[in-house]
């Protein structure tokens, strides 16, 4: 199940669907940043069987400032009625559109180690329309072997990637590995990376990379904490 199956396509509003790459180019980046996290909120909401929600109500649910809600929302249109509150279903398509969840994104796993084999077992990146399509490693004894019915194959099979239709990469190999392995990945025709390796990587201008790294928010932890 993701996003689009809760929402039942034939019970949406279509006007929706005029040129929104055209209107939504001006969408701030801090703005787009905040949009995964609405949409958790709201599909929360969908889950929950309500129909509207108030910018109260999803900023007391995700723990940010209504202001903020209602300012961000402003960028892509009006769902809102004063008093009634937002459309959740016509949000929620909108901002998966935006986001260009709407479509499924296939994508590789790049070592298979601690990390990429919680990556793997993980069932939370479908209701996104993230599909783990791949996974890949350089150790014979993990090769051959499936966690959540997702096949590991050696890495030299990276090259497969473009005909398979697998754009997304996501890495979890030893820092020393990461830029071959990135390169590799550019090669097969990979555009999106998710890089959890604790290292800069460089790609071509066209390539998105985002960085995770639990180290570095940790690191910045201590200094809002009370002292004691
Ligand atoms: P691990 O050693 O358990 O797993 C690494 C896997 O990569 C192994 O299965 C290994 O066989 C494979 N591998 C090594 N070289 C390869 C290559 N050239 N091609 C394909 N596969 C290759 O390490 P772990 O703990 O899973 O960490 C993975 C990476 O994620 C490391 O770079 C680590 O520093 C990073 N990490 C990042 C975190 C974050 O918050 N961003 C948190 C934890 C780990």
């Amino acid at each position: 199940m993701n996003v689009f199956t809760i929402l039942n396509e034939r019970e949406l509003n279509h006007e929706f669907d005029v040129a929104h790459n055209m209107r939504y180019h001006r969408i701030p980046n801090e703005t787009v940043r905040r949009l995964p996290i609405y949409l958790r909120g709201l599909i929360f909401s969908l889950e929950q069987g309500q129909e509207k929600v108030s910018s109260r109500r999803l900023a007391e649910l995700l723990a940010v400032n209504p202001s903020q809600i209602r300012k961000d929302f402003s960028y892509f249109g009006d769902f809102g009625t004063p008093g009634v509150g937002y459309n959740i279903k016509k949000l929620t398509k909108e901002i998966s559109k935006i986001l260009k969840l709407d479509v499924g994104h296939k994508t590789a796993l790049v070592g298979v180690g601690n990390l990429g084999s919680a990556v793997l077992a993980y069932p939370g990146f479908k209701l996104y329309g993230f599909d783990i399509a791949a996974a890949f490693d350089s150790d014979p004894k993990k090769v051959g072997r499936k966690i959540n019915n997702v096949l590991i194959e050696d890495v030299s099979k990276l090259k497969t990637l473009k005909r398979r239709g697998i754009r997304l990469g996501i890495i979890a190999v030893p820092r020393q590995a990461a830029q071959e392995i990135v390169d590799s990945l550019v090669k097969a025709g990979v555009n999106g990376i998710l890089n959890f390796c604790p290292c800069y990587i460089t790609v071509p201008k066209k390539v998105k990379v985002i960085k995770i790294d639990i180290a570095m928010d940790l690191a910045r932890l201590p200094y809002y904490m009370p002292v004691s």
